[in-house]
């Protein structure tokens, strides 16, 4: 069995989430950053990240997310700003999984990233990011130990789906 985990990141962040989930993973795996991939041909399952932008998925993202082919399995991962288990991280999700209209996708998972806060300042002027810029600026320091843990765990339990 064969796993790809891939990773659309704009400041590190999900990158970090991305290399625990590979380094959790027991099984054959690589590691590729989705700017380097065409498709996901050959693997059994594909964990797949991105930063949520704008209550979405980033535009360098959705490429790769729309290639997905017929049945094949995708776990979804993102940092976010705003709170964990949050509506608006799930919004993100739902439009990831809108994407991915061929594949099958078995689970997701969303942690908090760090903004900086130059950027927060900036982006609350406008005023579709000013419900997360507010809750981001809690996000300071994650993802954290017990983030990475988590990433793993999940990974783990996708294997045990497929
Ligand atoms: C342009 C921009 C838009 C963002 N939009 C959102 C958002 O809608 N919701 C949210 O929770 N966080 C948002 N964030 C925060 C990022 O999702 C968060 O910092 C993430 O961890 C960045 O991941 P990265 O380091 O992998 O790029 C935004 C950040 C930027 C720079």
């Amino acid at each position: 069995m064969k796993a790809l985990v891939t990773y659309y990141s704009q400041t590190g962040n999900t990158e970090q989430i991305a290399r625990a989930i590979y380094e959790g993973l027991p099984i054959d795996k690589e590691l590729k950053p989705i700017k380097d991939l065409e498709n996901a041909d050959g693997y059994d399952i594909v964990f797949c990240g991105f930063p949520v932008q704008v209550h979405s998925v980033p535009g360098k993202a959705q490429p790769f997310i729309k290639s997905l082919g017929e049945g094949q399995k995708v776990a979804f991962f993102s940092t976010h700003g705003a709170l964990r288990g949050g509506q608006l991280p799930k919004q993100a999700f739902e439009n990831a999984i809108g994407l991915a209209s061929k594949a099958k996708v078995i689970g997701h998972f969303g942690c908090r990233g760090k903004v900086d806060p130059r950027i927060i300042e900036l982006l609350m002027k406008k005023q579709e990011n000013q419900a997360w810029a507010e809750e981001a600026q809690s996000a300071a320091g994650h993802p954290d130990a017990a983030d990475l843990s988590d990433a793993k765990e999940f990974a783990l339990r996708m294997l045990k789906i497929i």
